[in-house]
């Protein structure tokens, strides 16, 4: 069975990857998914203040020092010749690559162009495969126009871009009002692929103990639909890599979004509610699928459902809302 992808330009043996969370954290964890079928792994997203923070926080002991007590000079480097990062995230890189021979994505929050860019620099020099660009941001200030928020993103894609050689991904949100629009001027910006879609925080009311509640839900395998949607419409429109990311539980989601068209199946929640090893069942899952209906090799799958691959292309679009609605029939 041949289940060789490619995605962002890299070579992976099969179409499943560990999306961005925690648990890849943990270089044990990482190779446990090697282990178990991933082809890839997505580092979770180091963010913007954080690193940030750990610049301005150097400065401070720096120059602090410095004034304080002459000696201090031998033991911080100038502030000029040291930029700040989070080493040990850089050191989780260095050593997961060492580990681990499947390659290994790192990911950057950032919603502003500045210094902080420089860190990703030094991810490609830890040997990160590829960056994955986690935009995540809620435009919250209604004086901020759509054009804007739109623009923000092509221009911190393109400050990376500048800063590395490794692939980029842009993992997106679907809040955009013309989503293919978006994901056309960021390729055009020099995006290798797109991961759709992040999910959101979203906090929720707790009636009893009256206040807001920040838990984090895990996903459910209904989430696949508007990935789904968008993955076979924005199939034939882009060359770059889509990574499919929401809701994955079972094989057959994975092979739902192979059919709309993913390069590759991205999966958090599952791990985190199954365990690590759940990623045996997704490949043997997909290769059972393949298997029974005699299919050689994904390639075969991939993009089969897709908008422009289907007879009837308005199964992915607003008219068929009309034609479902005629047929429906109100549950007794
Ligand atoms: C606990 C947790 C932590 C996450 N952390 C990150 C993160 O740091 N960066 C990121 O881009 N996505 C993060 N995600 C989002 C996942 O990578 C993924 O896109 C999302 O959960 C949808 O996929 P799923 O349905 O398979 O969980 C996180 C998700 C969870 C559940």
């Amino acid at each position: 069975m041949d289940l060789t992808t490619h995605y962002l330009g890299l070579n992976l043996r099969n179409p499943l990857v560990a999306s961005s969370s925690p648990l890849n954290l943990d270089v044990g964890n990482i190779c446990r998914l090697e282990e178990a079928g991933a082809a890839a792994v997505v580092l979770p997203s180091i963010f913007q203040e954080q690193i940030e923070f750990e610049a301005a926080e150097t400065e401070r002991l720096t120059s602090a020092g410095s004034e304080s007590y002459a000696e201090a000079a031998s033991y911080f480097p100038s502030a000029a010749s040291y930029r700040a990062g989070p080493d040990a995230y850089l050191e989780i890189i260095r050593r997961a690559r060492q580990a681990a021979g499947i390659p290994v994505i790192a990911s950057l929050n950032g919603i502003t162009r500045s210094g902080w860019i420089d860190y990703a620099k030094k991810m490609e020099q830890a040997g990160a495969s590829a960056i994955e660009l986690n935009v995540y941001y809620i435009p919250s200030d209604p004086a901020l126009p759509g054009a804007e928020v739109e623009q923000r993103y092509v221009d911190v894609l393109r400050a990376v871009k500048a800063a590395v050689s490794v692939p980029v991904a842009m993992k997106l949100s679907p809040f955009f009002s013309s989503l293919g629009h978006q994901v056309r001027q960021l390729e055009a910006a020099g995006a290798d692929g797109f991961v759709l879609f992040n999910r959101f925080y979203q906090p929720d009311i707790d009636l009893v103990g009256m206040r807001l509640l920040r838990d984090l839900e895990l996903s459910q395998p209904a989430e696949v639909r508007l990935p789904l949607l968008w993955i076979g419409t924005l199939r034939s429109q882009v060359k770059a890599s889509l990574a499919a990311s929401s809701g994955v539980d079972s094989s057959d989601d994975v092979v739902k979004y192979l059919l709309a068209g993913a390069d590759v199946v991205m999966t958090t929640s599952a791990l985190l509610r199954h365990g690590v090893a759940h990623m045996r069942s997704l490949l043997s899952g997909l290769i059972g699928w393949l298997e029974a209906r005699d299919v050689g090799s994904v390639a075969e799958i991939r993009g089969k459902l897709s908008q422009d691959r289907v007879r009837d292309r308005t199964a992915y679009q607003r008219a068929n809302y009309i034609n479902i609605l005629q047929g429906w029939q109100q549950p007794r």
